[in-house]
């Protein structure tokens, strides 16, 4: 048995803590968080487990292995240096931290200190993007061409990050798992309305090698709720709506051939390739079980998880990027 111990029981620790408690391997042993009212709705759900309302009193408690931070973005950083300093392995929220320089610094340290460091992207463990893959990885769309996402709702707004902090790793964790492309620059525009300097509307593009693309549109201000992502290739195109209680994936035969003829060379003929659509069928798992029993074994066996350190760096890199986009209406920042 591995036992670990979670700080933060806000809105997104109670269902890490409910897979933990599942997962066959781990024990959840304590549950930290500052606010009291937090901790009485833990020891209503785990009597049995140990409550602690400072984080240092996690790490001081020898019985547990594995810490798993679920507080804000602001206090991941330390948090985690802090758990992996005291020779623990690391389950982290999305996104990873603030800066890329705290990031590299995590994962430096995981690897001195030999420790497993799990991001939570959990979009990569859900069964769309799964069977997503797999229909990328059989070459069925051909070459991919762009990555189209709309991540758009009223509300939640948040009170230390803007919407791209927010709702954009989804999507980023998504894209680098599907399309790992070297990203070269990025391009975000957005304002902020409120007078707060907090932005809850924009657009983020990112420039990828071979002239891939990627737009990302996120908002807390839309009337609906809008979970959509197109990814086209040169032969098939996908529409991925996670909105949909089933059929979230649709695959279409769909296309565009574009053809120059020596003989009339600026002459373009344009043809539109329209069959099939199918929807294949998905395995039906929650992300969160599948992602804890993957940190499971990779903690057992020594494995680097799926969604490790570089995929957490990959995605601060890109949110880093778009942060000082932003300041310059949208001027291209290139990724390192
Ligand atoms: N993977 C996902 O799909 C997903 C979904 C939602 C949120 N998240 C991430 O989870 C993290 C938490 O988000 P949330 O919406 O649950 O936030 P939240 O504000 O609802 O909860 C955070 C909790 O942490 C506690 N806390 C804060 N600082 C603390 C500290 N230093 N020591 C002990 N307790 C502390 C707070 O009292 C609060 O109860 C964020 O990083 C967020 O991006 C991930």
């Amino acid at each position: 048995m591995i036992n670990i111990g979670l700080i933060g029981f806000g809105y997104w620790g109670p269902n890490l803590a409910r897979n933990f408690f599942l997962n066959p391997d781990l024990q959840l042993c304590a549950v930290c968080d500052a606010a009291a009212d937090r901790l009485e709705a833990v020891s209503c759900q785990y009597p049995d487990i140990n409550l602690y309302c400072d984080a240092d009193d996690i790490f001081s408690d020898s019985a547990i292995d594995v810490i798993a931070i679920a507080t804000p973005v602001s206090t991941h950083f330390e948090l985690a240096q802090k758990s992996l300093q005291s020779g623990r392995h690391v389950w982290i929220e999305k996104p990873m931290t603030q800066t890329v320089a705290h990031a590299e610094q995590l994962i430096e340290l995981a690897a001195r200190k030999n420790k497993v460091l799990m991001v939570d992207h959990t979009f990569v463990y859900t069964g769309a993007v799964r069977k997503i893959k797999d229909i990328i990885e059989q070459g069925d769309l051909g070459s991919l061409i762009y990555y189209d996402s709309t991540r758009v709702n009223l509300g939640l707004f948040q009170q230390d990050v803007n919407v791209i902090w927010d709702l954009a790793p989804h999507d980023l964790s998504i894209l680098g798992y599907l399309m790992p492309f070297e990203k070269q620059a990025v391009s975000a525009t957005g304002s902020h309305y409120y007078g707060n300097g907090i932005i809850p509307k924009s657009l983020v593009t990112i420039y990828m090698q071979d002239n891939i693309i990627a737009h990302i549109n996120v908002s807390w201000l839309a009337p609906v709720k809008i979970r959509q992502t197109l990814i086209g290739g040169s032969d098939k195109m996908i529409l991925y709506d996670d909105s949909q209680p089933s059929e979230k994936v649709k695959v279409y035969d769909k296309g565009v051939d574009l053809n120059f003829s020596k003989e009339e060379l600026y002459h373009l003929k344009v043809q539109y390739r329209v069959g099939d659509m199918y929807a294949p069928k998905i395995e039906d798992h929650e992300a969160l079980a599948l992602e804890t029993s993957h940190f499971a074994d990779c903690l057992l066996h020594g494995k680097e998880p799926l969604t490790g350190g570089q995929a957490g760096l990959e995605v601060v890199q890109v949110l880093v990027a778009s942060q000082q986009s932003l300041k310059n209406r949208g001027a291209p920042v290139k990724i390192n």
